[in-house]
């Protein structure tokens, strides 16, 4: 689990700050008293999570920039002279990517070789946490819960270009990162998070996005898949995750240099449909779902994640159940709606009881 007393006074480099996931991060990296840079795009949604948390303040530096811009994420990357990197910029809906697959490869495979080659010029980086998705498995065959060393696969090309990206990964670090035989420097990791959900998403395509709108229009939300089983995490557990790892990274090094699942617990499993039923009660309104009726491009049916290699090495586990981390994130909506407070207010607040969650399972309070 995280140890505030290893952020303070760190430098990071965080790609992706502008996202919904970025900007969570941004928020939670600074309260643990590091000094974040930023480097992504501007952000793309109408509202964003990281212009209502006016998260340019939340970092110390906001570059607004493309990852394919090598000269310009390298200059970004030297000034900042970072200890930990964590590398989450993608395009990251699988929908948009049957549209655009170039695109999608481009900024996925191309811009995380950008990344890996801009640490090469930065000696200052002890540790890089490369976020790729748990839809980098090959789902071909049975629905067992994936562990880290299954195939690879993926067929719509997100999924295909994190897989790529985890290959690449993996590439520089045996041919740029080998101090010697099973030693490696900077540690480079890759993390496969589940479905991540958390107050303030409002990409496209997106589950939780849908249903908020369906509820605000008194709607039925419209379902592709209703039986699909996703590995759902709250966003505040997933970047726990990524900051574990990258801490193991920098202390440690070399035995963590390697990939991490990220997911719920065994036991745990909700359906697309069970989390729509959730997520509304908590919310007091049943808006109910209906089938979509247009074609869909397939989606993966059965997507589990063993997070066992990251329970017992990391000592990570989820501080919220998935029916929690739907009420968590229900509640989150419905007090942004109801102005009970603005984003930074709740945002802050959602990360102090996940801090004093944590601290529950630390051995001593830090
Ligand atoms: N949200 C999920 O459920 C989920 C699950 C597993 C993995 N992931 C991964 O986590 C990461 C963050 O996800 P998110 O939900 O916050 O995504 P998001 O789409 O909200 O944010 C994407 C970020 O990447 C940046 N970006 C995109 N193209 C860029 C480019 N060419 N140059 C610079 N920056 C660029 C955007 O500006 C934005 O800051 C992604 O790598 C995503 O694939 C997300």
């Amino acid at each position: 689990m995280i140890s505030p007393e290893f952020w303070r006074g760190k430098r990071v480099l965080l790609t992706g700050h502008t996202g919904f996931k970025g900007a969570w991060a941004s928020l939670l990296i600074s309260r643990l008293g590091a000094h974040v840079t930023g480097y992504s795009l501007p952000p793309e949604t109408s509202p964003s999570l990281f212009t209502l948390t006016r998260g340019a303040n939340a970092v110390q530096e906001s570059h607004m920039a493309d990852l394919l811009d090598q000269r310009s994420l390298t200059d970004a990357m030297q000034n900042a002279a970072p200890e930990i990197v964590i590398h989450m910029a993608a395009q990251s809906l699988v929908r948009r990517s049957y549209r655009n697959p170039v695109q999608t490869f481009a900024v996925n495979v191309m811009g995380t070789a950008h990344v890996l080659e801009a640490i090469r010029a930065t000696p200052q980086v002890k540790a890089a946490v490369i976020v790729t998705s748990d839809k980098v498995y090959d789902l071909a065959r049975e629905a067992s819960p994936r562990n880290e060393s299954d195939p690879l696969g993926g067929h719509d090309p997100y999924s295909a270009s994190k897989a790529a990206a985890e290959i690449l990964a993996q590439s520089w670090r045996h041919s740029f990162f080998r101090e010697s035989p099973g030693s490696y420097r900077p540690g480079i990791a890759t993390a496969r998070s589940g479905n991540v959900i958390g107050g303030g998403d409002w990409s496209q395509d997106r589950i939780v996005t849908d249903i908020v709108s369906a509820l605000l229009t008194g709607q039925q939300v419209e379902l592709r898949y209703p039986e699909s089983v996703r590995p759902w995490l709250h966003v505040l557990d997933t970047l726990t995750g990524y900051l574990t790892l990258a801490e193991h990274l920098y202390d440690i090094g070399t035995a963590f240099a390697d990939a991490w699942n990220f997911g719920p617990l065994p036991g745990e499993e909700m359906r697309v449909r069970d989390l729509v039923e959730l997520f509304a009660s908590e919310w007091g309104a049943n808006c109910g779902w209906r089938l979509a009726t247009e074609p869909q491009p397939p989606e993966a049916p059965q997507l589990r994640l063993d997070p066992s290699r990251a329970v017992s090495r990391l000592a990570w586990r989820p501080s919220l159940s998935q029916a929690a981390a739907v009420r968590e994130t229900a509640a989150w909506y419905r007090a942004f709606l109801a102005k009970e407070g603005d984003a930074t207010f709740l945002c802050h607040a959602a990360i102090e009881r996940h801090l004093a969650r944590l601290d529950q399972f630390l051995p001593a309070n830090v």
